[in-house]
């Protein structure tokens, strides 16, 4: 088979495909043959997105949040695309809060969208990976997960921990249904190798879009706590963590690999 065309006739579904990691993730999934399901809430930005990659590409605007949302964004994948092979669950919020200040509205947003929201679209994408004979989820989480004390992360640390512990279970329970359940541990993510300004504006990785206050309390926090070396490294380009997605997504049905963790080798911690 032609190198690059790996999954020609396939159907790939990412959430979080209006920017960042998820944007880059399309184009290499696209690059490799697939068609590809864009899902995420900013209709403008996933049009956008969707359309600069042609007509292999369908945007659906989908809360992930909202399990009406999902069931609506999956149904219209399989009657629009006809199957479903590879799920990405790329889809994350990091709201900067400690226990004590947290607001209703950044609780609701971390438990929906890093925690409720890969429930929801792998219970949707399951009968559709099963009418494919089978397939790969990758759930994307965070080295946050492995530092729980830093502070102003707790939120994004303990529901992106939740993932992990869900995307196990299922890993076990999807095994002999053919389906593959990996969690894709991330570093800091920096820019994009094709797109400097586009895919990643800021090039500020995990805290970006944030309040100019926020980020800097964040940051001071950071380095008093002595995490900064972790959370403030140059991150890791997202085309090889889509690269990491796509060596996922083509692995033979008799290879298991439940856990992969991708950052810069050089500031590698843990
Ligand atoms: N950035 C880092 O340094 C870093 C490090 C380790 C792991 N990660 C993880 O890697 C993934 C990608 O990170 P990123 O930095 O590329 O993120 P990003 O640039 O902030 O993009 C996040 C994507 O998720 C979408 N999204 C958020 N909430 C959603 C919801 N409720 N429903 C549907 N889509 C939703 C956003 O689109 P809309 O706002 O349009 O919905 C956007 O497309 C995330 O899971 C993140 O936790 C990031």
């Amino acid at each position: 088979m032609e190198m690059g065309q790996q999954l020609r006739g396939k159907v790939v579904a990412i959430a979080g495909a209006s920017r960042g990691l998820g944007v880059v993730a399309a184009r290499t999934f696209s690059e490799a043959g697939a068609r590809v399901a864009m899902l995420a809430r900013s209709r403008k930005r996933l049009e956008e997105e969707a359309a600069s990659l042609g007509p292999s590409a369908l945007p659906i605007v989908t809360d992930i949040g909202d399990p009406d949302s999902v069931r609506d964004a999956f149904a219209r994948i399989g009657r629009e695309l006809g199957r479903l092979d590879v799920l990405v669950n790329n889809a994350g919020v990091v709201p900067l809060a400690s226990a004590e200040d947290a607001t209703d509205e950044q609780i609701a947003s971390a438990v929906g969208t890093n925690f409720l929201g890969p429930i929801y679209t792998m219970r949707e994408a399951i009968p559709l990976l099963l009418g494919a004979g089978g397939g790969h989820i990758i759930n994307v989480s965070t080295e946050a997960t492995l530092y729980p004390e830093a502070p102003f992360l707790s939120l994004y640390a303990s529901t992106k921990s939740g993932m992990e512990t869900f995307s196990r279970a299922a890993y076990m329970e999807l095994r002999p249904k053919n389906i593959h359940v990996t969690v894709l541990l991330c570093g800091v993510l920096g820019g994009s190798r094709d797109r400097p300004d586009g895919a990643r504006p800021d090039g500020k990785g995990v805290v970006v879009a944030r309040e100019e206050a926020d980020l800097l309390r964040f940051a001071a926090a950071l380095q008093a706590s002595g995490h900064a070396a972790i959370f403030g490294a140059p991150g890791v380009e997202l085309e090889e963590v889509a690269e990491a997605m796509l060596f996922l997504a083509t692995r033979p049905s008799g290879v298991g690999i439940d856990r992969l963790h991708v950052r810069t080798h050089n500031e590698a911690r843990t």
